[in-house]
């Protein structure tokens, strides 16, 4: 620095108390240089539809997912609804799928002209209750209903052991939504690789995502994936010549190449969110929040945790706790200007364009409870320890 230039201004010693919910401008710093190069290399080739970039992450994902293929595609909206089609799921089918998920796993079955049958959730894990499969699938006694549609809710894997029980059971198929969980795993074997067929997000928000739209099916079936492929491509393999109707779903070459730079990095920032997950749970246990220490105080604890299952890697797509009042809580935590949000607040089958489906409050009771304490906390690689003790205090002030 020359003598003559001025000192760079020293910043406000205060420290706004204010935590985002999700800051990806502090993963694009890190990864900047490495974007523009991928984005460069695109450009340079002009070539923006399929093409070398697509076919590399294809390969790449399958691998890192240890599915045999993996085919992109324009959002994980389509590539359940891909996913879907190419199993064999069709009109008048039945497929049993949880109602506490994002709409897109719902319509997508019913955009393949099939029926959504929703079991509740285990009240513990927030993820579709086994027992609850099993209880629709002797209910059902109907040969529509062809398959489970899991979602690995959170970032933590459904139970897959009792799934593969029961999809062997009742003759039924099973196809993960993944769309919350790339690089979670279930004793050791990742999500995308244990069903007949998977589908994956890259949505902005999503813990491997890209810069706009983005999905991915995942299947070890070689027929199943040549027909995804046929199918995101309006069901054409040969240029005008249409074997069936398909659709436009597929993915650009400069999400390929994002998706290829942000791969590099997801092992280390799906444990970075783990340690996170950790520290809340030890800030909220220490601050007094969670179950009492004298197990026979009256007063109940205001936080419960969700459980962790034993046998899953978990991802912390989302961290999420079942807190007393709520909407109130939020409220506080807005004023502070610190993130959280709520996934969801109405489970799916009270949804009112599924009216017709003929469900009403009280048919799943676990999930209806969830929608009303679920509240997620802000959650992403980058995360201070700072940020996450001023949210934990903010918590704790507010149930003072
Ligand atoms: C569980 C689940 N399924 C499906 C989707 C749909 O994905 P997309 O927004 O990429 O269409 C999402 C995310 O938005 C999701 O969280």
């Amino acid at each position: 620095m020359s003598k003559t230039a001025k000192a760079a201004p020293v910043r406000a010693a205060h420290k706004t108390a204010s935590v985002p919910m999700l800051d990806l401008s502090r993963q694009y710093a890190v990864i900047r240089s490495e974007i523009n190069e991928a984005v460069e290399r695109v450009c340079a080739s002009q070539q923006y539809i399929m093409g070398k970039e697509v076919a590399e992450f294809e390969s790449e994902a399958a691998t890192f997912l240890g599915a045999k293929h993996a085919i992109g595609c324009a959002s994980g909206t389509d590539a359940i609804w891909l996913a879907l089609l190419a199993s064999g799921i069709g009109p008048s089918d039945e497929v049993i799928t949880t109602p506490f998920s994002f709409f897109a796993t719902a319509s997508a079955i019913i955009r393949t002209g099939a029926r959504p049958i929703f079991a509740d959730v285990d009240a513990a894990t927030l993820n579709i209750d086994p027992a609850s499969i099993e209880n629709r699938a002797k209910r059902s006694r109907s040969s529509k209903l062809k398959a489970i549609l899991p979602v690995h809710l959170y970032g933590q894997c459904v139970d897959m052991d009792e799934l593969a029980r029961i999809g062997t059971e009742y003759k039924l198929t099973i196809i993960e939504d993944a769309a919350q969980a790339f690089g979670a795993a279930w004793r050791g074997k990742r999500a995308g690789s244990m069903g007949l067929s998977s589908a994956f997000s890259f949505y902005p928000t999503k813990n491997l995502s890209c810069f706009g739209d983005g999905g991915l099916v995942t299947t070890n079936d070689s027929k199943l994936a040549e027909h995804v492929r046929l199918l995101r491509n309006h069901g054409s393999s040969k240029r005008y010549y249409h074997e069936e109707i398909g659709w436009n779903s597929r993915l650009d070459a400069m999400q390929a190449a994002i998706l290829r730079v942000k791969m590099n990095y997801i092992e280390d920032w799906n444990e970075k969110r783990k340690q996170r997950a950790d520290a809340y749970d030890l800030l909220l246990k220490s601050s007094g929040l969670l179950a009492p220490s004298n197990p026979s105080a009256k007063s109940q604890s205001p936080v419960r945790l969700l459980k962790r299952m034993p046998q899953a890697f978990h991802i912390f797509h989302q961290y999420v706790i079942r807190v007393e009042r709520r909407d109130e809580l939020r409220a506080f935590l807005t004023k502070k200007n610190i993130g959280s949000e709520i996934y969801y607040p109405v489970p799916l089958h009270l949804q009112q364009c599924f009216g017709y489906l003929g469900y009403a409050e009280g048919d799943l009771p676990e999930s209806e409870r969830a929608a009303k304490d679920v509240l997620a906390l802000p959650i992403f690689p980058e995360l201070t320890s700072e940020e996450q003790a001023t949210v934990v205090s903010a918590i704790a002030e507010f149930y003072s």
